[in-house]
């Protein structure tokens, strides 16, 4: 995953304790250094017995601290925990939880923990029996109550080879936490945004319908790059596999184009900035039958109608200060059919999918588009990941209306 810019430069404190899921704090480690951040470990004694600080100290580029003195030389704790933007402790052991809980102080970590003036994210692993004990949920409400971040434990399967609760989160989930609590840009903070993705499936029966191949990932990485701008998201999409990693994102699911039509209407009135990748079924079904259609005659009519045009109607209910972009997928013509769209739906901008374009459109992790604007701009945006093309949608999408 790329967080880029997002990281960069921040300075992040990782406290290791003794734990087998320690071996993921490596991994956190490792992609917080790829994305920019600047990383410090500290750890417990304990936990050298579960991680090597020499692979620490090489992926962080940074002297690993586990002693609170080291010869004539003193660790300064607390420096550490003013130098860093966030403290993490992950692994957080039953034993350290129950120690920062209590206020104790016989190791390093510990006195990072007490004097940091940043915020303190921890992220709980240990059995599962361990972890419903009184006393650990004791400790962790007090944890929660000093004001930490807890990072909720994972059901699954745990050291002891048993399954339950008490595993700590996935690294990737551990460095979107940070990234959502703390280093999301504020370029669109205080502004809302509405993002369709995914398909429609229009019921022909209880277990058919007419849908298409669209996967969601377009919808979704711009849903996410408004979010990491700032913006307060509502993604509203059809049926799709993909999922979200951050909490404060909401997502609204829906089936047809009828439910992403009353969803997005609801939503328009507040929205500063909306985006309309949904490929919405333009037909359905006139009647569903009710019950399954059996395959009696050799062929069958379908008879349809045409469904709401979502994109037409909020461009018809568009105020000043509301940006309306939406997307053009097309198989021929592509530029003038843009173009058309652009007016007839009274949208800001329309971004072309042309399907001639290879490892571009429906399911793949790559898109190119060109966006069309009202002033006349056109912008292409050659092949990349759907994320980066998302990411510089929303930059287009900024520098208009910052204008
Ligand atoms: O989901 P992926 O697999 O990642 O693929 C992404 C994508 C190819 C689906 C996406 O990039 C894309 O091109 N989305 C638009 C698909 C589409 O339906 O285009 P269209 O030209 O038929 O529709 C024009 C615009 O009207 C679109 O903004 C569409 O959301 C909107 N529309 C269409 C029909 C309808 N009833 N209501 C609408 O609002």
């Amino acid at each position: 995953m790329n967080y880029e810019p997002m990281l960069i430069g921040k300075k992040i404190l990782i406290g290791i304790t003794g734990s087998i899921a320690a071996y993921k704090s490596i991994l956190v480690v490792r992609l917080l250094v790829k994305a920019g951040a600047d990383v410090k470990v500290v750890m417990t004694p304990a936990a050298r017995d579960f991680v090597s600080p020499l692979v620490l100290s090489t992926l962080s580029r940074n002297k690993v601290i586990i002693e609170m003195a080291e010869g004539d030389e003193w660790s300064n704790h607390v420096m550490l925990g003013r130098w860093a933007d966030v403290f993490l402790v992950a692994p957080l052991s039953c034993n350290t939880l129950a120690k920062m809980a209590h206020g104790l102080c016989d190791n390093i970590l510990l006195a990072v923990y007490l004097s940091a003036t940043c915020p303190v994210v921890v992220a709980p692993a240990m059995d599962e029996d361990m972890w419903q004990h009184p006393a650990t949920q004791k400790n962790i409400s007090a944890l929660a109550e000093f004001g930490n971040h807890i990072i909720s434990v994972r059901k699954g399967e745990l050291g002891s080879g048993l399954f339950g609760e008490g595993r700590m989160a996935e690294p990737e989930e551990i460095v979107n936490y940070l990234v959502e609590h703390f280093f999301r840009a504020a370029t669109l903070k205080g502004k809302k945004a509405i993002v369709t993705a995914g398909p429609t499936y229009e019921a022909i029966d209880p277990v058919r319908f007419i849908g298409n191949h669209s996967s969601g990932k377009m919808g979704f990485a711009l849903a996410e790059a408004l979010y990491l701008q700032g913006a307060d998201v509502l993604l509203i999409t059809g049926p799709t596999h993909e999922s979200i990693p951050y909490e404060g994102l909401r997502v609204q699911r829906v089936v047809s184009a009828a439910e992403m039509f009353s969803a997005a209407d609801t939503a328009f009135a507040d929205a500063d900035i909306i985006v309309m990748c949904a490929a919405v079924a333009d037909f359905r079904p006139v009647e569903v039958a009710k019950e399954k259609i059996k395959k009696k005659t050799a062929t069958l009519e379908l008879s349809l109608t045409k469904t709401g045009d979502i994109l037409k109607h909020l461009g018809s209910r568009k105020k000043k200060g509301q940006y309306l972009a939406g997307f053009a997928l097309e198989t021929e013509n592509a530029e003038a059919n843009a173009r058309e769209k652009l007016s007839a739906k009274n949208a800001d901008c329309i971004i072309l999918n042309s399907l001639q374009d290879k490892a571009a459109g429906f399911g793949v992790d790559t898109n190119q588009v060109t966006i069309f604007d009202r002033s006349g701009t056109v912008l292409s945006l050659g092949l990349q990941s759907k994320k980066e093309i998302a990411k510089e949608i929303v930059s287009f999408i900024v520098s208009r209306i910052h204008e």
